[in-house]
């Protein structure tokens, strides 16, 4: 047997993690062959493909981003794409895939099953969107960055006596926000799933800052205003037709400052969310997923993806995880919302 795995869409803490258990679980357990697909769909369409090994995966459960490459490919509606990603499976005798991936990279390993390929998909992604599973990895590394980055702005927030608006990101699902707003102590948390009112924020402010004098505002960066648009970074959308989102924090900071003259303060976090080493918390996740995808294509369980569901890891059929994004859960926004002003 062999089996190929990639890591497609956006990188995120834990993908070296996932390469390294699904390596070592089907070379050691199962004495399969695993090859390396470089920069996810990508490497399929042009045959970039590597043996891993033990020795090949060995110090890299603790590093950041994924030493396959990865890119936001979609051959799904390209016909040329999609026979030479055919072609290629066969040339490399690959039997079956793991697909380490968001909702993106999971449709396409969809496509792939319903065309008779053996595929086990492994959700990823820092925003924590993915149907079906409690937790994807990733998340909780991007969680602690920015809950470190909101005490860090709580110092300087307080000896300035300023308004500091965070922008986080998350796409359109609020849970990165939620929980370092938590995690952190925001004093509001603006999210897609709740539409904000501006001059609601702006009194709340004001009325805090009566006996605080500083606040801490974060920002998810699909927040809309209420009966307004989502704010667009770049109207240029990807292979899978997402635009690039951005742009909301400098509008909401603009317009805090302006509306109650307190003082206020951008910062955008970016990519920083999704650098760097994944925490403990992910590097085990990412390691039950990568062994549990490869137990799953030794069962014959294909067109799954794997799954947390409370303590367990579970499997789910594809088309269940990229049917929607979840969304946040408006108890823990409630839990949230206790804590502004
Ligand atoms: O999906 C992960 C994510 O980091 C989103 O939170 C963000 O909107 C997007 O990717 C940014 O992607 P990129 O800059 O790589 O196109």
């Amino acid at each position: 047997m062999r089996i190929g795995v990639l890591t497609g869409g956006g990188d995120c803490p834990g993908l070296n993690a996932v390469i390294r258990s699904v390596t070592r679980r089907a070379i050691v357990t199962y004495n399969w062959d695993v090859l390396g697909i470089q920069n996810g769909w990508s490497g399929l369409i042009k045959g970039h493909v590597e043996p891993l090994s033990l020795y090949s995966v060995s110090g890299i459960l603790h590093r950041g981003g994924t030493i396959l490459g990865t890119s936001r490919t979609n051959p799904k509606d390209n016909r040329d794409d999609w026979s030479k990603l055919q072609h290629h499976l066969k040339k490399y005798s690959i039997d079956a895939i793991v697909a380490v991936g968001g909702e993106d990279t999971l449709s396409v390993a969809l496509q792939l099953h319903q065309d008779g390929m053996k595929v086990v998909g492994v959700p990823k992604t820092i925003d924590n969107d993915i149907k079906g599973t409690d937790y994807t990895f990733g998340f909780n590394t991007a969680v602690s960055i920015v809950t470190e980055a909101i005490d860090r702005l709580h110092t300087t927030a307080e000896s300035h006596h300023r308004i500091m608006v965070v922008e986080v990101m998350g796409r359109h699902s609020g849970w990165i926000a939620v929980h370092a707003g938590i995690a952190g102590g925001a004093d509001a948390i603006l999210i897609p799933e709740v539409p904000f009112d501006i001059k609601d924020l702006c009194k709340q402010l004001k009325k805090r800052h009566e006996h605080k004098r500083f606040s801490i505002v974060v920002v998810s960066e699909g927040t809309v205003p209420k009966g307004g648009n989502v704010i667009l970074q770049s109207e240029k959308k990807d292979a899978f037709g997402h635009v690039r989102l951005g742009g909301v924090g400098r509008i909401v900071a603009d317009e805090i400052e302006e509306r109650t003259g307190i003082e206020t303060r951008l910062t955008v976090l970016g990519h920083t969310q999704r650098g760097g080493s994944p925490t403990a918390y992910d590097r085990i996740l990412a390691t039950r997923f990568g062994v549990r995808a490869v137990d799953a294509v030794k069962k014959g369980d294909f067109g799954k993806m794997v799954a947390l569901r409370s303590e367990n890891i579970i499997t789910i059929k594809l088309e269940e995880a990229v049917l929607e994004n979840k969304v946040v859960d408006m108890d823990l926004y409630e839990i949230a919302e206790l804590f502004f002003g």
